[in-house]
This record gives structure tokens, sequence and C-alpha cells, in this order.
């Protein structure tokens, strides 16, 4: 009997407590199309439509902007351009002011947004932004990351410098040295929902927003910034994102901010929702990195130094280029001790839309950097790279020190991969692919089994913080808010549960609200993967609030000891009479006890010093491994996914079925992006993949052909989070590392392992069947 079960046996008595594998709150509408999203919203009367025109060019300053033909167009009612914000045109998250809602002059990529056109309708609206007559004075642009300047790049922000131990020493005394530099690609979100908002303006100046967004409070700062009006006549709303994945965490910015814009200009409702392909083109992405290495180890595949520079392609603007290149140096060593590392970020400027966030936001690409430094080492040894890997792992209780220099004190790594190795049969399995291989020309196999520990909590410490509002109804009934923002990660349903538990009522007796900054203020982005640790554990204050003063009521109502006010199942037993919930309720409310509160949370024990490199920015690290089998056509480049097996931790499960969506949802997310997902920008800065006919999101008949996901059910937080459990939005994400390994084992088949294929990310079948092609050659050399 797994533990839930267990739980679920000794609580049988409310319906929908922690541990319960709940469905989606939303999932039947989901699938219905009964849940709303803003597009669905009835329209309010009078509501008026936006398009955003966009440059044509990808650096240049505008020599003039004629756009007299589009005002003239039929159904217009207005045009905007940098003109007309009446407070600040600048929506940067970071403050540095480098990110204009429309530019006053200079443009700085292909698909810039430079004016919007408002109209009657949404098409009157598109069909009027392309009568813009716009000429440019183009200027050279800087596209790819790997044509910067090498000795001085411009940078969007500062860089971060980890360092721990003597490299240089450690590097020249080390008996084997390996030098290489790897790509790895970007990413589209793909969100199902696209880029939208709602403007609806109020009396003085007020404006209420609907924006898919997974940072309510920072659009509103946004909206108010740019309108030049205090943050509270701004209110936005969210009740749900048809997904976000990082891309609505400051990409919803600008549609948000021209929406309010137009609506207080015209009096009217404005929405702005951009096409899939304006989307595509004119929002940041994953960033692509150039990673360069050198590694020194020994004879046995013991890592003895490290030096790392990663290079990211920003954009035009610092957006979370900082944050995300930082955290791509934080997992630089996924779950490797590195007995001397220094690790460098380069967050370069580009002539590129600007890049943000996106699951795992830079800790793929430093894991996969760290990963490829391993499969070096295995190449260049002939030994397999699991071995590789165990020998490096971070110690229990030694050689657990970090680049950051935080030490790692909940290491599991070791069981989870011996217990995933095991039931995988990866050495059997290993064994039976290579008797396939010696026997199939065409068809070659390949199999790798990769780790993650991921670091949970924002970089920026002051981010680690949460508020929720609960309130009891007479009837017993709850109203339930709180800061973050449900994506379809569960987050809502999760957080309700957490409610339930502590209120000891059913589930259905708990509602579950939009996300407003009405409601709770100064919120931060739903992101990080910290949803749930934040938000759970600011309605857990807020219901232990209410249930203290309950409980003082009770023992001063029934003139018994506080200790003998206990809540069971939908009642709370008082000296030696039990009392419905919603009877102590009402109970209390005719006692004029408050029925109300607003909680919150901070996380503990977490600092960084960013200057000194230094700190425990992570709260505690997560854990998984994943060992995937694929099969390559070395004709074609073709390949599928045969079989994959998963073991992933996150702790004491909130929802263990919520969990396993994520953990499947992350890792074929994770596997599209290392896979078939590729952005192509051409010479002048055009993006040509921003339509799912050239850029290729996973089809569900790419899904692993076996695909066997497992909770580490024994796992359990040792940091004293909500009901010991922990994050799960990003983690298994990078489970898909071992998709590219797998790839690249099949590949190296083809020179019997001599020639480590150092392949690239996306492993695209073309790259596939280059470095097939390449390995072939070398072998015959
Ligand atoms: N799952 C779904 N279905 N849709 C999403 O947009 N976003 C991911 C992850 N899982 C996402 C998702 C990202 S990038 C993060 S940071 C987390 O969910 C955010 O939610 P959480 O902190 O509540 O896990
Ligand atoms: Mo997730 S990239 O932190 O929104």
């Amino acid at each position: 009997m797994t533990r839930h079960e267990a739980l679920d046996l000794k609580k049988p008595a409310i319906a929908g407590g922690v541990a319960h594998s709940l469905r989606h709150d939303s999932a039947h509408k989901h699938v219905t199309g009964e849940a709303i999203y803003i597009d669905d919203m009835p329209e309010p009367a009078g509501t008026l439509h936006a398009y955003l025109g966009l440059s044509t060019i990808a650096h240049g300053t505008i020599r003039k902007m004629d756009l007299s033909e589009v005002e003239a167009a039929p159904g217009v009612v207005a045009v905007l351009t940098a003109k007309d914000i009446p407070g600040h045109n600048d929506i940067s998250p970071t403050g540095l002011n480098d990110e204009p809602v429309f530019p006053e002059n200079e443009v700085q990529f292909f698909g810039q947004p430079l004016f919007a056109v408002i109209a009657e309708t949404r098409e009157a609206a598109r069909r009027a932004c392309r009568l813009a007559k716009i000429e440019y004075e183009e200027q050279p642009a800087l596209i790819d990351a790997a044509d910067a300047d090498p000795a001085s790049p411009r940078l969007v922000t500062k860089p971060l410098k980890l360092e721990r131990g003597e490299v240089e020493k450690a590097l020249s005394a080390a008996p084997r040295r390996i030098k290489g530099r790897m790509r790895v690609g970007g990413q589209d979100h793909f969100y199902l929902e696209g880029q939208i908002a709602l403007a609806v303006p109020g009396e003085d100046m007020d404006v209420t927003v609907h924006s898919s967004t997974q940072h309510p409070s920072e659009v509103q700062h946004m909206v108010a910034h740019v309108l030049g009006i205090p943050s509270h006549a701004v209110t936005i709303e969210v009740r749900r994102m048809g997904g976000g994945f990082g891309g609505k965490e400051t990409q919803a910015n600008l549609f948000a901010a021209v929406a309010a814009l137009a609506a207080k200009r015209t009096g009217r409702p404005v929405k702005l929702r951009p096409d899939r392909d304006d989307d595509m083109i004119a929002t940041g992405k994953r960033h692509d990195f150039l990673i360069d290495y050198e590694v020194g180890f020994d004879d046995d595949g013991t890592i003895l130094g490290v030096d790392l520079r990663y290079a990211a392609r920003c954009g035009f603007s610092a957006d979370l280029s900082g944050a995300v290149t930082d955290r791509a140096l934080f997992h630089c060593d996924n779950a490797y001790f590195y007995p001397a590392v220094r690790a460098v970020s380069a967050p370069l400027y580009t002539n590129t839309v600007s890049n943000t966030a996106f699951r795992g936001f830079g800790g793929p690409q430093g894991m996969v950097g760290a990963e490829r430094i391993i499969e070096e080492v295995a190449f260049a040894l002939g030994k397999d790279p699991l071995e590789i890997r165990k020998r490096n792992f971070y110690g229990e209780t030694d050689r657990n020190v970090t680049p950051y220099h935080q030490k790692v004190e909940d290491n599991i790594v070791h069981r989870i991969v011996a217990e995933l190795e095991e039931t995988a049969d990866y050495a059997g399995r290993r064994r039976a692919i290579a008797e396939f291989n010696a026997t199939s020309d065409i068809v070659k196999r390949g199999i790798a089994l990769t780790p993650v520990k991921f670091g949970i909590s924002f970089t920026a410490t002051h981010f680690n913080q949460a508020g929720a509002l609960v309130h009891v109804y007479t009837d017993g009934s709850v109203h339930l808010n709180h800061g973050g923002t449900e994506m379809g990660q569960g987050l809502y349903v999760k957080v309700a549960q957490v409610v339930a538990e502590e209120f000891q009522i059913d589930i259905d007796r708990v509602k579950i609200t939009a996300t407003t900054t009405g409601k709770v203020p100064n919120t931060s982005a739903t992101a990080a993967s910290s949803g749930s640790d934040l938000n759970g554990m600011a309605a857990q204050n807020a219901v232990r609030q209410i249930k203290n003063r309950l409980i003082d009521f009770a023992a001063r109502h029934y003139e018994v000891p506080k200790e003998q006010v206990v809540f069971l199942p939908n009642r709370v037993r008082v000296g030696n009479q039990e009392i419905p919930f919603a009877e102590l309720v009402k109970q209390a409310y005719m006692d004029r006890v408050q029925l109300s509160a607003a909680g919150f949370y901070k996380t503990p024990k977490i600092h960084w010093d960013r200057e000194k490199g230094r700190g425990h920015p992570f709260y505690y690290f997560a854990y998984g491994a994943a060992c995937t089998e694929v099969s390559i056509d070395t004709l074609t480049g073709e390949y599928m996914v045969e079989r994959v097996d998963i073991l992933h931790e996150t702790g004491r499960s909130l929802n263990p079925a919520i969990d396993l969506g994520q953990i499947e949802g992350g890792f074929v997310q994770g596997m599209g992006w290392l896979t078939t997902e590729e952005l192509v920008w051409d010479e002048k800065g055009m993006l040509r993949t921003h339509a799912p006919s050239t850029y290729k999101i996973p089809l569900a008949s790419d899904r692993p052909k076996i695909f066997n996901v497992k909770l580490a059910d024994w796992a359990e937080n040792a940091e004293p989070t909500v009901h010991r459990s922990k994050a799960v939005g990003e983690p298994p994400f990078m489970l898909a590392i071992s998709v590219l390994h797998a790839l690249s084992d099949a590949v190296a088949s083809v020179a019997n392992h001599k020639i480590c294929p150092r392949l690239d990310a996306p492993a695209t079948p073309e790259r596939v069947l280059f470095a097939v092609e390449r390995l072939k050659a070398e072998a015959a050399k």
C-alpha cells in the first residue's frame, strides 16, 4: 500500500483533503469547452478591438510613420503610438527602462509593435494595420549570439560569476582535459490560449483589465505606470490561463497596457488578441544558449574542475534575462559535485524579440551543459555515461557544496537513480540494445538515464512571499482567494485541498475564485514552481487565524478548555458534544466573531548575495530521474521514443494525480524543446517558424510508446513546506534531457561508441542524420 492510500484510509470522512488524487477542478470544463477564457467572456456593450502594427526590420530608426490611411480605414476609432502614452512609455519588468510599449524612434527587432489600431471589429483593426506606411533607416542587426563580439559583447544586464576552488590549478593538474562548445536552442511557449487582454474603463482614473497573465500585480503596476495613474485605480483579474509556461510572466504586460490605454482613451471596453503568428513573432521565448566548457578529470571519470561560459541570446531588452542566465549557472552542476568550478554568464544583446521565462527558467539549459560534460568524460574513457554520472553525484554528507556555496543537504539522487535503474532494467536493456544494434544495420537504438536536481525558490529573495484571503460565510461555505494564478497546473485545486484539510470540510464547501489584485495585493508571479508552496502556506495561515477564533469562541461559549475543541470531518467536537461545522460558524457569527482573514507566508532560510556569488538561494531541491530508449533511422535521421521510465519525487504529494500530470506534461514539453521544436530566424531577423506548420511541438503520436511514470512515494520534504510537499511545475521538464542523450547514444553506436556525437539541441532529425554521417566518416578515417 502506498502512503497515499494509507492516508485515504485514515481519513475517509472528508472528501478532498490533501494527498487525494482529485481531478483538476476545471478538467471537465476544459474538455467540454465550458471553461471561460478571456475571449469567451461575454463582451461588454460597445467593446472595441485593438490590433498591433509590427515592424518589418530588425534594427534601425523610423524616418517617417504615415498612419493617415490607417486612421481613415472603415471602422477605425483610434490609432495609438508612443505619443499617446500619458504616463511612462516603458514596461520593463526590471526597471531598467529598456522596453517601450511602442518605440519613439529606434526599432530593435523584426516584429516589434510600433502602433495599435482600435476599431469596431477585430477584422477591421487587423486590416487597417496593413495600411501603415513606414519609412525606416536600416542599421546593421545582430541576430545570432554567435556573431556577438567575443571580446566585449553588448550585454542587456550584468553578468554573474560563480566560483569555488582554484579552477586553473585543478584543470592543469587534471590527468585529462576536454574543451568544447554546445548550442542549445530556444523554444516558443505555444500556450493554447494566446496573449490577450480585455480592458474595461471605470469612473475617474479606474480601469479593470482581464489579462491572461501569470503576474497580475506586475500587470497592474505596468498599466498604472503607462497610464500615469496610481496602482489603486487599476484592477487586474485572471480566472485562468490556457497555459502560461513562463510566457505570461512578463509578456502579458504589453497587451494589457495597450488595451487599458485604448479603453481610457476611447471610454469603451477594448480587447486585444493577436493572431498566433503575431503572438509568436512579437513575444519573447526561451533563451537559446552557446555553452563553452572545459573539464578536467581523472582516469576513473571523476571530475576535478570545470570552467564554463553560458552565453544567451537575450534579445533587445533585459526582461528576465538576468535571472534566467543566473538560473542557468545555478544548474550548471545538475546533480554533480565540481571540486573546482568557475561559471560565468553572458546575457547578450541581440536584435531579436526579448527572450523571457520558460519552464525551468534557464535551469534546463544549465543542466544540458552539465550532461554534455558527463558525456564527454564518458566517451573519452570508453565508459557508460551512467557510471560517470553516479561517480560524480553530490555526496550525502561530503562533496556536497554547490558552485554558489550552498550545501546540498537533502540529497536523494542516489536512491532515485538506483531505484529507477532497477525498475527500468537499465543494465539488461543496455545489453539487449547492444545485441540489437549489432545485427540491425539501419535502425539503431540508444538508451540514457539522467538525473534532475532542481533548486526551488525565486533567486530574488523578496519574491518568496504570498498572501491569501479566506472568508467563511454563515452557511459554513468558504470563499478562497490567493495571489497565485491558474494556468492548467492545478494550483487552485491544491490550495483548495489545503483549506479543506485545515478546516476538515469537504472540498465542495470551498469556492475557488479568480485571482485579482483587489483581494490580494503585491503578489509575485506564479512562477519558479513555487505556487503551491507559497500560496498553500498563505491560505493555511489564513484558515488557522479563523480556526483559532472559532476555537476561542467555542471554548468561551461552551465553557470548555481550548484543547477540547477539535475539528473533525465536517464537524467540531466541543467538550463531549459534536457540532456541525456550519452550525458552529453561525453561532460564532451571532457572537460577532470575525470570519474572514488575510493570510501571509514568506519562505524561511533563503538569502543570496549576487555580487559575491554566495548564499542559500534555494529552500530545497526537487529530484527525479528518467530513463529513455529511442530508435533512430540512420538513413533519414527520423527517430521514435520507444520507452520512458520516470521516477520523480514531489515530497508528500498534495495531489498525486495532478503531480503525475505535471510530470508527464513537463517531460513531453521538454522532449519537444530538445528534439523537434526549432526556431529559425533569417538574415533579416525575421522569425520564419511562426506557426504550427513550421514550428513542430510534440504530437500525441510523439508520446513515448511505453511511458511509465511513478512518484517516489517514500519521499517527503525535509523542510516544513505545506504538508511536506514539493514543487512540481518545472523540475520534470528536465527529465527530457534523457531523450537527447538516448539519441546521442543511438548515434554513437554507428562508430562503436568511440566518438562523442556532441549532438546539439534541438536534435532534429536533420541534426541526428548529420551526426550519424559525421561519425561514420570519422570512424572510417
Ligand atoms: N502546467 C500547465 N498545465 N500549464 C502551464 O502553463 N506552467 C509551468 C508549470 N506547469 C504550466 C504548467 C511553469 S513555467 C511553472 S513556473 C509552474 O507550472 C507554475 O505553477 P506552480 O508554481 O503552481 O507549479
Ligand atoms: Mo515558470 S518559467 O517559472 O513561469
